[in-house]
């Protein structure tokens, strides 16, 4: 059954802050399985703000994603950005890349790059429609995988 709009339960961004870590660990392991970030990793990525900024987005109240970046100079990264199966092809990943964009711009960078893997297309779409374009290919960049990884460039 489709909810009328009025009754969709709503989506926001928010800041993330240290007592969304243990949970994001969950979440990461759901969706990158052996590239997840630990909880160590996201205290230290959290540590590096505010040249990182990191947001996470929720449904109906609920934590459901996530996304990061590194805008430290003219070139700012996208150091991740996730939405748990369950929430996926609701919008927030285009909502997740909207702030991406604002905020490496909010930091002054000319160029938002980032680094997908060659067999991710639901990624690769989402960055396709954001405007962004493949520059290299790092030949099997994820390992034990043997995936290559696709970086890709936005101008801003
Ligand atoms: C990639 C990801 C963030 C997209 O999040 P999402 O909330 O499902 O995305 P949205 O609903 O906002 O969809 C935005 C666009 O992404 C693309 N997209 C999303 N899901 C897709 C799918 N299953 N197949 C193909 N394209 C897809 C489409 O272009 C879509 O736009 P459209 O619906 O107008 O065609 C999500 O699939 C995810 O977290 N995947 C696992 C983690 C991951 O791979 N992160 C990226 C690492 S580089």
């Amino acid at each position: 059954m489709t909810l009328p709009e009025s009754a969709q339960p709503s989506t926001a961004l928010r800041e993330m802050t240290w007592r969304d870590i243990p949970f994001l660990a969950l979440l990461e392991l759901e969706l990158f399985t052996e590239d997840a970030w630990s909880e160590q990793t996201w205290w230290a990525e959290l540590a590096g703000r505010p040249r990182r900024a990191y947001v996470v987005g929720e449904i109906g109240g609920s934590v459901v994603g996530y996304a990061g970046v590194d805008r430290g100079g003219e070139v700012a990264d996208v150091m991740t950005i996730a939405v748990a199966s369950a929430a996926q092809s609701r919008g927030l990943g285009a909502a997740l890349m909207d702030w991406l964009i604002a905020e490496a711009r909010r930091g002054g960078a000319g160029h938002l790059m980032l680094e997908v893997r060659a067999d991710n297309d639901a990624a690769q779409r989402l960055y396709s429609k954001a405007g962004f374009v493949m520059t290299t290919v790092r030949r099997r960049y994820y390992q034990p995988a043997n995936v290559d990884a696709q970086i890709m460039r936005l101008t801003l």
